[in-house]
């Protein structure tokens, strides 16, 4: 299955990136195969597609939520009372940063600067931006995400 998503990617500038994208997109994550299968096809070693994978943030070894909360712990959020604004959405889901919820609805992870500074403290709920985030502000982006 993995080879059939990652082969039209072949050979293509950037191929393994947008493979590995596909890979995600299709499978939700990427399975510990990946290295293995991709390496194999692009003709590169298993450390090479594990750098790269490991460099960029948003690929995920571990099957995530539905949602994706990911919440800002940069500077500027944090002088904007980013640390209480993480604390009360930890409480609101019971979660910690970096969990998924036992029904696999929502993973809450950090995140660092979505460019969003002067609305700090910001969130991204579901891969839309939320500025002057509040615990209420979240719970309201994941209503409107889940419809
Ligand atoms: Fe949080 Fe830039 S520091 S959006």
């Amino acid at each position: 299955m993995l080879a059939k998503i990652i082969e039209p990617y072949v050979g293509r500038t950037g191929g393994l990136i947008s493979a590995l994208r596909a890979v995600q997109a299709e499978v939700g994550y990427l399975p510990e195969e990946t290295e293995a299968v991709a390496g194999d096809l692009f003709n590169i070693t298993r450390a090479e597609v594990k750098g790269v994978i490991s460099f960029y943030h948003d690929f995920t070894r571990e099957p995530k939520g539905e949602t994706v909360v990911r919440l800002c712990a940069a500077e500027a959020c944090q002088a904007a009372g980013g640390r209480q604004f993480v604390s009360e959405v930890e409480k609101q889901y019971a979660l910690k940063m970096g969990e998924t919820s036992a029904s696999k609805d929502i993973t809450l992870e950090p995140v660092y600067c979505l460019g969003l500074c002067s609305c700090a403290p910001a969130a991204m709920v579901g891969g839309r931006l939320v500025g002057m985030a509040s615990a209420a502000k979240v719970e309201k982006a994941i209503e409107r995400v889940k419809r």
